[in-house]
């Protein structure tokens, strides 16, 4: 794992921006794992802003996102739907028709399920995974139990992750309690994994995620055995690492050839 601390949350998606537009520019036809949440905002932001100030071009991508809520439709204000749409699609030339979220409102769940596999599989695999990471530890909304070899399926919230969100639904009574999500194992397909943790809230979940052992009850733990994966932290996030200080020694001492 490679583990890049910065001061705070703005300096860490520049970062977080710099890794996902290189892979933008360096594969015309790259396909692009997406998260939601608070976290990756300023990320989207500085994409926004790289297509329009500087031609950063997404015409021959393709985007997975990792979930949605089940029961929701994609036109109800906090359906990740509406979140992709809000923050990135808008405002950038990704084509309508390579955009993949999964089907909330399916009828058929393990065969959108399989669909949404075969689609990555179709198109290559994701070539770089932009991943946020829940209070307890979850990635996309794999729970803390998940399989670490686990496919895109139907996963049920724990109470942790519907209280993150009872906000955006008007309570906790609101919020859906299933979700489609990438599984543990379709994720680590993917050829680059990018965590961003933001804030002390996050600390707990990250200092397990790198440093504890290797466990479905801390489902990043799974990206230990990830080849490439990148976690871009801000210094509250990375505040209960025990290696933090040899973790930044080895980032600065980096040669350039070899970053990111
Ligand atoms: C959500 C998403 C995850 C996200 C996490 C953290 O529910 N399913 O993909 O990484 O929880 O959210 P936030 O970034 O708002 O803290």
């Amino acid at each position: 794992m490679e583990i890049i601390i910065r001061p705070d949350s703005q300096q860490a998606s520049m970062i977080a921006a710099g890794i996902v537009a290189r892979t933008v520019r360096e594969k015309p036809h790259a396909v692009l794992g997406l998260a939601t949440g608070n976290t990756p905002l300023q990320l989207y932001r500085n994409l926004v802003r790289m297509h329009r100030d500087e031609g950063l071009d997404f015409a021959g991508m393709t985007s997975f996102n990792l979930d949605e809520y089940v029961g929701i439709p994609p036109a109800h204000p906090s359906s990740f739907h509406s979140y992709m749409w809000a923050h990135l699609f808008s405002h950038i030339n990704l084509p309508k028709e390579r955009i993949n979220i999964p089907d909330g409102l399916t009828t058929d769940v393990p065969a959108a399920c399989r669909k949404y596999e075969q689609a990555i599989r179709s198109a290559g695999g994701i070539d770089v995974q932009v991943l946020g990471i829940g209070s307890n530890g979850h990635i996309g909304f794999n729970e803390p139990s998940s399989s670490l070899s686990s496919r895109t399926r139907i996963k049920t919230l724990t109470e942790e992750s519907r209280l993150d969100v009872a906000a955006a639904f008007g309570g906790e009574e609101g919020v859906p309690t299933h979700v489609l999500t990438m599984g543990l194992g379709t994720i680590m397909d993917a050829r680059k994994c990018l965590l961003l943790a933001f804030g002390k809230k996050k600390a707990r979940a990250v200092a397990r995620t790198v440093e504890g052992p290797v466990t479905a009850m801390v489902p990043g733990s799974v990206l230990q055995l990830h080849p490439r994966t990148i976690l871009v932290l801000d210094k509250d996030a990375a505040s209960e690492l025990e290696m933090a200080d040899y973790y930044a020694w080895v980032h600065e001492h980096k040669p350039d050839w070899q970053k990111y």
